[in-house]
Parts: C-alpha cells; sequence; structure tokens
C-alpha cells in the first residue's frame, strides 16, 4: 500500500459530480483497500465558483479554469461530468493529449463522437470508461464488454429511459400523456424541457452505445431511428392491455444476417415478458445471444448517487487496470451495415378508426393478405356508426405490413391516420 493518494479531478459538480465526492469522501477505507492507495478529489470545474451549493464544497475544490485540472500533475484521472457536446469533446480531446484517463457519463457525447473520442485515448495510451453513460446504476457496459467478450450476444434489448417507463406506467392505469409529463415534471424524473426524454432522443443514444459495444461496430445516434411517446394516445395503451401487453419504450439493437438492425419505439410488450413488469423510473436491459441465452439487468437508470456508483466504478476500473490497458477502447473492430427495420420481421398492432359497415373488416383482411400480413387477434369497439378496429398481427417483413397499410388508408375507410406499434415477441 502507498500512502500518497491518487488525485481525481471532476469536470462538473453539480448532482452527479458533488455525489462522487461525496460518496468517495464516505467509502474512503474501502476504495483504499481497493486501490493500494488513499483517493482524493483534487479539484472540480463548474461554471460559477460562487453559485450557492446545496453542500458547501471545501476550500479550494472548485475552479472555473479547466486548465487548473489539465495541468495538475497529480491528477491521474478526470471524471466527466458536466454533459453537453461543446467544450467537453475539446476539453475530453485536451486531457487525453495530457496523459489522463477519463470516465464519463455523457451519452450524448459518445453518441456523437465515441470514435474520435476512443481513438484519441489509445492513441495517447490512456482509457476512456463510460458506464454511467448509459442506464447510470446498472453495469451493462462492464458486463456487454467483459463479462460477455466470447458470448456474440445478438440481441440488446431494454427500456433505457427511466422518465418514459414512469410515464407510462402511470398511463398505464388510465392518465393522458399531459398529466403524467406534469406529474414527472413536479417529481423531478422530467427536465423542464422533456423534448430528449419523450421523443426518444435519450433513449436512442443509449442504444448507439449499447450496439457499439455489444457488436463491435460503430453507431451513431444519427443511425437510430427513434420516435417516443409525445405521439402515443392512452386510447392505445388501454387496447394494449386489454389484448395482453403493456406499452414500453423500448430501444433495440439485433444482429441480422444482413448487418445490425437498430432502434426506438413504444412497443407492445406481452404481460408475460420480463420488460413488461419493469414499471415506474425502472431501466432494464435484456441481452441475449447463444451461449448466454438470455440475461436481464434491472434497476434504477438515473440519479445522482446512482450514476455517482458508476463512475466511481468505473474510476476504481481505471486504477486499477492502468498500464495493462484492459479493457480500454470501445472494442469497436467490425464495420456491420445498418439493415432498416422495414426488411425485417416483427408484429404490429394497428388501430383504424373506420366506419362500422358490413365488409370493412373484409376488405382490411383481404388488403393485409395480399401483402402476406396474417392477422394473430381482432378486437372492435363500435359507436355512433363507427369503429375503432385493433389488429395484432403475426410477424411478417415491416415493410410489407406498413404497405398494407397505406392502401387500406387509400381505400378511404379511416376516418384518421392508423395508429402502429410494434410488438415484442413472448421470447
Ligand atoms: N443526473 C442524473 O441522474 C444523470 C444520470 C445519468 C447520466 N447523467 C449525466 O451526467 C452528466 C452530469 O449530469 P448532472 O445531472 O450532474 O448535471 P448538473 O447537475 O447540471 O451539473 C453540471 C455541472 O457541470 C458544470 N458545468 C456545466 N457546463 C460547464 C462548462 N461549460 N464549464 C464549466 N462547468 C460546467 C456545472 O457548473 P455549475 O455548478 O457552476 O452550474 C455543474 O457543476 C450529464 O452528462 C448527464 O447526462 C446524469
Amino acid at each position: 500500500m502507498s500512502s500518497t493518494p491518487i488525485g481525481i479531478g471532476l469536470l462538473g459538480y453539480g448532482t452527479v459530480g458533488s455525489a462522487v465526492d461525496r460518496l468517495l469522501t464516505a467509502r474512503q477505507a474501502d476504495v483504499e483497500r481497493v486501490v493500494g492507495a488513499p483517493v482524493e478529489v483534487r479539484r472540480a470545474l463548474v461554471r460559477n465558483v460562487n453559485a450557492p451549493r446545496s453542500v458547501e464544497p471545501r476550500p479550494g475544490l472548485l475552479t472555473d479554469d479547466f486548465s487548473a485540472i489539465r495541468d495538475d500533475p497529480s491528477i491521474a484521472v478526470v471524471a466527466e461530468v458536466m454533459g453537453g457536446v461543446s467544450p467537453t469533446r475539446e476539453w475530453m480531446l485536451e486531457l487525453f493529449a495530457a496523459g489522463k484517463s477519463v470516465v464519463t457519463a455523457n451519452k450524448q457525447l459518445l453518441a456523437r463522437h465515441g470514435a474520435e473520442l476512443f481513438a484519441a485515448a489509445e492513441a495517447n495510451g490512456v482509457q476512456l470508461r463510460f458506464e454511467a453513460s448509459v442506464c447510470a446504476a446498472i453495469p451493462v457496459v462492464k458486463v456487454l464488454r467483459e463479462s460477455m467478450i466470447a458470448s456474440e450476444v445478438n440481441a440488446v434489448l431494454g427500456i433505457v429511459n427511466g422518465t418514459t417507463n414512469f410515464m407510462l406506467t402511470k398511463m398505464a392505469d388510465g392518465a393522458d400523456y399531459a398529466t403524467v409529463l406534469a406529474e414527472a415534471q413536479r417529481l423531478g424524473y422530467a427536465e423542464a424541457d422533456p423534448t430528449e426524454d419523450v421523443t426518444g432522443g435519450d433513449a436512442a443514444a443509449k442504444v448507439a452505445i449499447l450496439a457499439s459495444i455489444a457488436f463491435h461496430t460503430q453507431v451513431t445516434i444519427d443511425d437510430v431511428p427513434h420516435e417516443g411517446i409525445d405521439t402515443l394516445d392512452s386510447v392505445d395503451v388501454a387496447f394494449a392491455n386489454d389484448l395482453g401487453y403493456s406499452v414500453k419504450l423500448i430501444g433495440q439493437a439485433r444482429r441480422v444476417e444482413a448487418g445490425v438492425v437498430v432502434g426506438v419505439a413504444p412497443t407492445l410488450v406481452p404481460h408475460a415478458h420480463p420488460l413488461s413488469g419493469v414499471n415506474g423510473s425502472f431501466n432494464a436491459v435484456m441481452l441475449r445471444g447463444d451461449a448466454i441465452r438470455e440475461v436481464t439487468l434491472v434497476g434504477p437508470g438515473a440519479g445522482g448517487d446512482e450514476t455517482a456508483s458508476a463512475v466511481i466504478g468505473d474510476l476504481m476500473g481505471v486504477l486499477g487496470t492502468s498500464g495493462t490497458g484492459f479493457p480500454r477502447t470501445a472494442g469497436v473492430f467490425r464495420d456491420l451495415p445498418l439493415v432498416p427495420a422495414d426488411d425485417v420481421e416483427s408484429a404490429l398492432y394497428i388501430r383504424l378508426d373506420v366506419k362500422d359497415e358490413p365488409g370493412v373488416l373484409a376488405r382490411i383482411a383481404a388488403i393485409l393478405a395480399d401483402e402476406a400480413v396474417s392477422i394473430d387477434s381482432v378486437v372492435q369497439r363500435a359507436s355512433e356508426g363507427r369503429a375503432q378496429l385493433v389488429i395484432v398481427t403475426h410477424t411478417a417483413p415491416e415493410g410489407a405490413a406498413r404497405r398494407a397499410i397505406s392502401s387500406i388508408e387509400a381505400t378511404g375507410v379511416c376516418a384518421s391516420r392508423p395508429v402502429t406499434l410494434r410488438v415484442l415477441a413472448a421470447s
């Protein structure tokens, strides 16, 4: 054991940064036992050193000068917990050039500039770790990168946004979208500007990172088609429930013969499926592969302490493996094509608002049959000359089902745009 403390720098001293400092101090003895030397946070970068803070930091800790961290030779590793893409990207590159390893909680930065950052870390012989960037306390990055190194994972799917899962859980109890959004904001689950969460952008960033590490091919946020829950009607959540499904915002990355399919969309999940019972702000990620069959990791996907716990795990990882290089990079060594979802098979939920007339259902069934899309179940609710027709299809190429839906619309039987949601297979 060495008695010379190892210095840590923090970029950011907000919710996550202050929690990293507090937990590292509270767990000092345990950390020292693992690392073999005391670890202390030397400096923390903020925008405003004089801003009032819920816990007063020790004198001299805060700085608004990035170079005070970059140029401090006693700081071995830096935790980037300030967020944003710029100047965060530029500063991270400067830290690598200065020989410092970095751990980050920043999914947006990695999902946009991961390739450049990992290459720069490698070129400078330092590490970039990112457990906290996906699902906070759930150690899915570690499991994919280390535990499943030889398992050939072929699908990663899950609930990777706690805000929308909280909202969908409430919508399943009958509340409408606007009411649950207001409640999520009041409870602090949703930001004042919830766009990233409710449009699926936050989940898409996490899917890009998970797909890259699961399949060793570079996937960026721009590669991930995403729909959110902002256009979801609680009527469809209720219909889905009657048919035996929960509606969840599912992020998916699947390895198919032709390459990789990625996406985020509100999806019907059978009640018996492990993801169906994941409620409230919890996240869950399911990994599938030939050797591992199925592993599901469930836990809190956000929160200051939860995220700090992952950041500290990565800090310990860097300190424990410095010099060994394991596993230093994102592990990208393939170049797999991205396959559009239209080319792969899935079952769909289709809700049609149609005229309640004889022969309508038969015509719709015939159009679906023309595209070789067969029907698994149908529910119809009629009132005042109209009918809500809900069809769940068997699996079929998604493009064929979407062509059939366009043909149904073209017949003029629909009073409004059909609603389509994906349905997850029971296993
Ligand atoms: N909170 C969560 O539950 C959670 C979960 C998973 C991942 N994350 C990620 O963790 C990161 C931090 O989140 P947070 O919730 O801790 O954010 P936060 O509370 O807003 O804290 C951000 C910190 O960074 C500092 N900062 C921001 N921009 C800066 C700049 N340009 N120059 C200097 N300092 C700057 C701020 O300084 P001031 O204090 O002076 O404002 C503040 O201390 C983000 O990437 C976020 O996506 C958060």
